[in-house]
């Protein structure tokens, strides 16, 4: 088949992804083989390219984020028939989606109703599970207590995804950050109750919507640096969920607050074999919401091909980190 593969890792200006033929992906007991037709591209997927190389004499095959058609099943595989639409994330581990043909654990993945296109699928995956965990943990919604969350970065995919789960599962009251009039308008899309401005003091503007506390924040970006001020926002016993990764930050501020840290990895369930079968139980329901017009696909830029250029493309935009929504590449 071919994939969109490199050997060393890479920055943007010396782009070195290429259109090779490459082996069909083997199947596990519980893979299904899928034909793929839709690839979310995501920032963490960009800077892997920029720091992980393959063995000598391999390659790296990377993208977690896909919608396709399932046209073939390991052994233990019950749940998906040949034919299925399917979308959902993958292992980052393993080679991803950036091919014809994929090799997924079954148990991470979703059928896509009839009414979602492949494009929209592919929007879904990574920020709605990301979100969903960072936010929920491993319940189904938020914890007792956590009335108001804060997200910093609403019109990233997680942000986006968050904000439209905490309306369509809770009764919290959302605010989320933008720092130009088009994240901002698209944050109020999402359906945030309240929405502020990253780039300026954050603490000022809550106080100046006579908001004194937060009980959760879901940080998004920079946010090891934004420690200090976060605590400031949080009550005590409040929340702080991290989806970036960035350098160890200084916890102090939290400790002063009795405040909990959660991180937050989507592959950490699959990788350690920790009841993966919940994700696809995310994203059951998430598709559902979706046909329900509770949640709404964050498909904003749309590539055509699965071709070296469009790829290089999709990192371009990626990598600037002011992404509205996600960047979907059709095949
Ligand atoms: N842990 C996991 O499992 C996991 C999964 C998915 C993603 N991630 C990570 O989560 C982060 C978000 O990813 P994403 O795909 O949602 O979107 P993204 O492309 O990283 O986010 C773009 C958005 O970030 C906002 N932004 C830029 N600088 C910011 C700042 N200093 N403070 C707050 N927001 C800022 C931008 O808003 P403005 O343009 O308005 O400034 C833009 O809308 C990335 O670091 C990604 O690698 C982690």
């Amino acid at each position: 088949m071919k994939a969109l593969v490199y050997e060393k890792a890479h920055s943007l200006d010396n782009f070195a992804i290429k259109l090779i033929k490459v082996a069909e992906p083997i199947l596990r007991e519980h893979d299904v083989l899928v034909e793929v037709r839709a690839i979310g591209v995501n920032p963490g997927e960009a800077a892997i390219r920029s720091m992980r190389s393959a063995e000598p004499g391999g390659r790296v095959l990377l993208g977690w984020e896909f919608a396709g058609v399932v046209i073939g099943a390991g052994l233990a595989v019950q749940r998906f028939k040949i034919g299925d639409r399917v979308f959902g994330t993958g292992d980052m581990t393993r080679d991803g989606c950036w091919a014809e043909r994929l090799a997924v654990d079954h148990r991470i993945i979703a059928r896509i109703p009839d009414q979602i296109s492949f494009c929209d699928a592919a929007s879904l995956p990574i920020g709605a599970v990301t979100a969903w965990e960072a936010m929920f943990r491993d319940r189904d919604t938020l914890a007792d207590g956590i009335n108001r969350v804060l997200i910093l970065g609403g019109a990233g995919a997680v942000g986006s995804l968050a904000t439209q789960l905490l309306k369509a599962k809770t009764k919290a009251f959302v605010v989320s950050t933008g720092s130009r009039s088009d994240s901002k308008a698209w944050c109020s899309g999402m359906g945030a109750d309240l929405v502020l401005d990253h780039a300026v003091d954050v603490v000022a503007q809550l106080a100046a919507a006579d908001i004194s506390y937060v009980d959760m924040v879901l940080s998004t970006a920079k946010s090891g640096g934004n420690i200090g001020w976060i605590a400031k926002v949080l009550r005590p016993f409040g929340h702080l969920s991290v989806v970036d990764v960035g350098p160890s930050p200084d916890v102090t501020p939290l400790i002063l607050k009795s405040a909990s840290l959660h991180t937050e990895m989507v592959f950490s369930r699959i990788i350690h074999g920790s009841a993966p079968h919940i994700q696809g139980g995310i994203l059951e329901t998430v598709a559902a919401l979706v046909v329900e017009g509770r949640v709404r696909p964050i498909a904003t830029t749309l590539l055509n091909g699965l071709m070296a250029g469009t790829m290089k493309a999709a990192h371009e935009l990626v990598e600037t980190g002011r992404t509205i929504g996600k960047v979907v590449i059709v095949i």
